[in-house]
């Protein structure tokens, strides 16, 4: 393995947002137009300083540059940047409430090589670690059959408003991490 996992810095938002622009233009231009992609940079999709805050959010780094990122969150927002959220991101309830699975991009360069499988590996172990018992998260078409390989079901397609007046087709995922070996006996 030539790269290693570490929590991002506020240092790294200039790098993380030129990766996530390269990320979206080439890893989604199958799926997406380059009016819904350039209308959803800065947006949808965009970095979350509440996440790197949080100590929530990932980076792959190879050779001193960011190869991938990703993280979960303990806040109600399903995904988009901090800039196109006004006011706090309420805390969820662990007992009560899924964690949030945000913000997965790999450099296209990079894609396939397993980045993507282990930020959310690592993710899935810190949310069993915070006590949550379910994930939810909103995918992207291309993130749909990589949330698949890691047992995420599909709910609801709906549609995410843009800035630029069109819409990006979005899908509801959701994963429970309670089997019934690690479910707690009732009292
Ligand atoms: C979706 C994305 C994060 C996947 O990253 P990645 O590092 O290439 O994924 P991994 O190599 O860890 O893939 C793990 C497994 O997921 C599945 N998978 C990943 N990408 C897939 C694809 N394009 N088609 C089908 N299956 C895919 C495979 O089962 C894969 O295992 P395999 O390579 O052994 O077959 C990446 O394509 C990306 O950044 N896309 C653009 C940004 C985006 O839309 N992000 C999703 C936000 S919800």
């Amino acid at each position: 393995m030539d790269w290693s996992l570490r929590l991002a810095y506020d240092s790294d938002i200039p790098e993380l947002e030129a990766l996530i622009g390269r990320s979206v233009r080439e890893l989604q231009s199958a799926y997406y137009s380059e009016a819904q992609m350039k209308g959803a940079l800065g947006s949808v999709f965009g970095v979350d300083r509440q996440l790197i805050r949080d100590q929530t959010y990932f980076v792959a780094e190879k050779g001193g540059a960011l190869i991938a990122c990703g993280g979960w969150s303990k806040r109600l927002s399903l995904f988009g940047s901090d800039a196109a959220r006004t006011g706090e991101d309420a805390l969820l309830d662990p007992l009560q409430d899924a964690a949030r699975i945000r913000a997965f991009f790999v450099h296209p360069e990079h894609a396939r090589r397993g980045l993507a499988r282990a930020i959310l590996l690592a993710c899935e172990d810190a949310i069993r670690a915070a006590q949550f018992r379910s994930v939810e998260l909103v995918a992207t078409l291309p993130g749909v059959p990589f949330y698949q390989a890691f047992d995420y079901q599909t709910g609801e397609r709906y549609e995410v408003p843009l800035v630029n007046g069109l819409s990006l087709p979005v899908v509801r995922m959701s994963k429970n991490l309670v089997t019934p070996s690690n479910e707690s006996p009732p009292d």
